[in-house]
């Protein structure tokens, strides 16, 4: 078959593809979304050529499109009032509603479901199509079944050429990704896909609108699809694409980190100079509607240009039309996705364990550290800390400048048990929320795991604040011979220290991992080894 290529824009255009579809045939149309694959939708024979050219599964049902709101009356058994309300907020535009069909709806439209699917689009060039055939248009996304949707009159060649009579040239779509799927068959209005009305104008709409699980996640085996589409692979380019979820600068860390033949990248604009392998921009950070816009057309050019063979793609924010984003990229990567924000470690452990050797080691691997000494001594500087001591310790703790003795807090602090106690409840919870407070930004930057340096993590319940807490230990001679040796102090008080905190076998119950440090280059060892499993559990594709 020779596919008629015309243009909008020449004389008569409209009026050839409008001939086509009377006639039964099949015209590809431009929309707002993406370009349809049109048929006359009361004509159960050309409905069911759409699939033949497609190589659509049978059971996934096609939309109705119109041109006027009236003509939904003759399409639907019951247009409830929260359809009227939509249409007055966002039709014509890129919402499809699904309702209970009327009988004029061929099978092959609806694939044998008792509901149908309605779109008004505002793409003048599709309204007309519809107003000179003289009849509601089924269509599709004009792709072959499995790939990226065609948002340009060549990509509908691309898939198309051959395949059916005409493809009618628009320019590029402007939204880029289909449209919104909400049916109103249901109790509560559900989204079934998100799309160019977001879910946020729905619910301004409607109130409450469940969101279908298919929108977010790969569905469950066995379990039955709201929206039949949506169990397909889709928007594949031939490349496996993975879903990074991160700031910018772990998306770069990462994807540079992972260069190498074949290896391409779908990034924000901002991104693309700080990348060593070949990247398609797709639209600024912030900028959802951009990013919706160039998907597609960037899922086929990692093909067709980059050839790629790997492709990461920057997981977009999944907010407003985010979401549709987001949604099409997930099934482009299978539902692979790595997330980028380092996990957290908790180190600890007895004095004289050996755990400074360690967190060093981690250091030197790539970790960011947190150093909760350092954050304790910045607590005793906080008026609100210092005057809380003063109240248990006595006004005298502080020097004539106002600053804190340490020496004199500390022989008042840790003369006995209880007053420890009220030493940490003075200072404790300052450095937990410090603690968190650093954590948090750590984990934007690109480190591979972020590590709490910290002996008294039980003692402040900092625990909390980590995904794996290990433990660095040595046998207690061990460490009490390397207690004296550093402080240069008695055996005696050596062994009154190691009495004051938790014993040993706490640390052994509450470890996620145990490291016994008697040899330094060993329990590096061990500790690299421990991190590469870390990173594993925490990378773990989902
Ligand atoms: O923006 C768009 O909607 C584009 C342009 C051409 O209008 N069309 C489009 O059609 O994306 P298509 O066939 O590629 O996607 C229609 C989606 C499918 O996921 C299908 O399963 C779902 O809508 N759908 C159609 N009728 C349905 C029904 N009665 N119940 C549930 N889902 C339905
Ligand atoms: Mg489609």
């Amino acid at each position: 078959m020779h596919t008629l290529f015309l243009n909008v824009n020449e004389p008569g255009a409209v009026e050839t593809a409008g001939g086509i579809l009377r006639c039964g045939g099949l015209v590809a149309i431009p929309t707002e979304t993406v370009y349809g694959l049109a048929a006359n939708a009361l004509d159960g024979a050309a409905a069911a050529s759409i699939f033949a050219a497609k190589g659509r599964p049978a059971d996934n049902p096609l939309i109705v499109h119109i041109c006027e709101f009236s003509q939904i009356y003759g399409l639907v058994s019951q247009v409830p009032e929260a359809a009227v309300r939509l249409a007055e907020a966002y039709w014509p535009g890129p919402l499809t509603m699904i309702l209970p069909k009327a009988d004029c709806i061929p099978d092959a439209v609806s694939a044998g479901l008792s509901t149908v699917g309605i779109r008004f689009p505002s793409h003048p060039a599709a309204q007309a199509v519809i107003r000179v055939a003289g009849c509601p248009l089924a269509a599709p996304s004009a792709n072959l079944s499995g790939k990226p949707s065609p948002t340009t009159a060549q990509h509908v060649m691309e898939d198309m050429d051959g395949r059916i009579d005409a493809v009618l040239d628009g320019g590029p779509c402007e939204v880029g990704v289909e449209s919104t799927v909400i049916t109103l068959a249901t109790p509560v209005p559900r989204l079934l896909r998100p799309g160019g009305i977001t879910l946020e104008q729905l619910e301004a709409v409607l109130g409450k609108v469940d969101v279908d699980p298919a929108v977010l996640d790969r569905l469950a085996e066995g379990a039955k699809a709201a929206s039949p589409g949506m169990k397909y692979k889709h928007y594949a380019p031939r490349a496996d694409v993975t879903l990074l979820n991160g700031t910018c600068a772990q998306f770069v860390a990462y994807v540079n980190a992972h260069a190498g033949e074949g290896v391409a990248a779908l990034c924000y604009d901002e991104e693309k100079d700080s990348l060593q392998i070949p990247a398609i921009p797709c639209g600024s950070e912030k900028d959802m509607a951009a990013q919706a816009h160039s998907l597609f057309d960037a899922l086929r050019r990692v093909d067709d240009e980059l050839h790629a063979r790997v492709v990461y793609a920057h997981c977009p924010t999944v907010e407003g039309v985010g979401l549709a984003v987001y949604n099409r990229l997930l099934r482009a990567a299978a539902f692979r996705r790595i997330d980028l924000t380092p996990g957290v470690v908790g180190l600890t452990g007895p004095t004289g364990g050996g755990k400074s050797t360690v967190c060093k080691h981690l250091r030197m691997l790539g970790c960011g550290i947190v150093d909760s000494d350092a954050i304790a001594r910045e607590a005793v500087q906080d008026k609100d800390v210092l005057a809380a001591l003063c109240r248990d310790f006595g006004e005298d703790i502080l020097q004539p400048d106002g600053t804190l003795d340490r020496r004199k807090l500390a022989n008042r602090a840790f003369a006995s048990p209880e007053a420890t106690k009220r030493l940490n409840a003075a200072t404790h919870p300052w450095i937990v929320r410090r603690i968190g407070q650093l954590l948090e930004q750590m984990k934007m930057e690109a480190y591979p795991a972020l590590c709490l340096d910290a002996s008294q993590l039980f003692e402040a319940h900092a625990e909390t604040l980590c995904d794996e807490v290990w433990v660095v230990t040595a046998p207690q001679e061990e460490r009490l011979a390397r207690i004296c040796a550093r402080d240069s102090i008695s055996a005696e008080e050596g062994r009154r220290r190691m009495g004051a905190q938790l014993d040993d076998a706490f640390f052994a119950e509450h470890a996620d991992r145990l490291i016994v440090n008697t040899d330094a280059k060993a329990a590096c060892q061990k500790a690299e080894a421990f991190l590469e499993d870390f990173l594993a559990c925490q990378r773990k594709t989902d």
